[in-house]
């Protein structure tokens, strides 16, 4: 199998789970990495066997077939645009951004570049997306519940909304992109905050969103997150359809009928690395191999877009809707 080889921009907790990940496809190299932190580089390429440079453009120099940007989401913009630039293909980590204009200035660079693009919305990956199709089997879905309720993730630029977009755009937007790719586009959202930020110090992200989402399929739903807990409690999706209720976690799926529930279990990793596996086959592939990327840029810029109107419509107490 042809040799994939990867630059890393950002070495952090995400990073380092690629590279773990990277690891186990054989045809992988991790050639160079970079972060402004030098002890969190250094680090990265100790684990790695990559070289660690001061900047992208030593990084670029490379000549890496592909890169991995995992930075916080206020960092994104011209990174992207330099390696896209360089008609590199690029793996981003989710969220896009911490807003939208920067979004949607990289899918254009994106379109533009032509290039093999992916984003780490790896839930998209996993069996339960299969699993609830199949047991929906063409039941229209009616309701769709998300949430997102967890504990403020220990990283310094989380609870800074300018730094991280907030709860929903960093993180239930997991959730929201397996809504559409299961139940398709949403139209209009109409969103509620408790502001009050959760208190971790200097924090100014709200404590707790709920929205309500009209799909175009006419079907109806909710997503709730809160960071305000100590613990991960739920992250997940139901979707509610004549007869047959599918609750859908990172480590399992329960479909629920009349008769009762039963559950089926996961391995969580297993979506994580699908998702770096599809990417890697499709840098060294051929046309057919970029098909088993389930989300990439284009594709996630819809989820971002989505994700930021919810942000939108909590923090002017207004709906907003997506269609126009
Ligand atoms: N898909 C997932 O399940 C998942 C899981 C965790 C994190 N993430 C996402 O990955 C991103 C990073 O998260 P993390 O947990 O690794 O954060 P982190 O803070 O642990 O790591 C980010 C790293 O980026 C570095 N960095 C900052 N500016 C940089 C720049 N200009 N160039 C290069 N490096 C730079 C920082 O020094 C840090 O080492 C976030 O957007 C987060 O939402 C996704």
């Amino acid at each position: 199998m042809e040799r994939c080889t990867v630059g890393f921009v950002g070495a952090g907790g995400v990073a380092v789970r690629h590279a773990r990940q990277l690891d186990q496809l054989e045809n992988v190299q991790i050639v160079a990495v970079t972060d402004p932190v030098a002890a969190t580089a250094q680090s990265f390429a100790e684990m790695t066997g990559a070289a660690a440079v001061s900047d992208l453009d030593a990084l670029l120099d490379a000549s890496p077939d592909a890169v991995y940007v995992c930075v916080p989401p206020h960092v994104h913009g011209p990174i992207e645009e330099r390696v896209l630039g360089a008609g590199t293909a690029l793996f981003v980590e989710k969220p896009l951004a911490a807003d939208l204009p920067t979004a949607e200035r990289i899918a254009d660079a994106a379109r533009r570049a032509g290039v093999v693009t992916s984003v780490g919305h790896h839930w998209r990956y996993s069996p339960a997306v299969d699993l609830a199709r199949e047991l929906l089997d063409g039941r229209p879905v009616r309701l769709v519940v998300g949430s997102w309720l967890d504990r403020v993730p220990p990283v310094p630029w989380w609870s800074k909304r300018e730094l991280s977009g907030g709860q929903v755009v960093e993180q239930a937007v997991h959730v929201l992109d397996l809504a559409r790719m299961l139940c398709g586009d949403v139209v209009e959202v109409d969103a509620y905050a408790n502001s009050t930020p959760p208190g971790t110090s200097g924090a100014d992200v709200d404590g707790a969103t709920v929205a309500i989402l009209r799909f175009r399929s006419g079907a109806v739903g909710t997503v709730s997150a809160s960071c305000c807990l100590e613990w991960k409690h739920r992250a997940g999706l139901e979707l509610h359809a004549d007869g047959l209720s599918v609750a859908i976690h990172e480590d399992r799926v329960i479909a629920t009928t009349a008769q009762g529930p039963v559950e089926h279990g996961l391995q969580p990793d297993d979506a994580k690395l699908a998702a770096d596996r599809a990417f890697i086959d499709a840098v060294v592939g051929n046309g057919a191999a970029r098909a088993g990327i389930r989300v990439d840029y284009d594709e996630a810029l819809r989820t971002h877009q989505l994700a930021c109107a919810i942000a939108e419509s909590a923090a002017h107490n207004r709906p907003v809707r997506l269609d126009e």
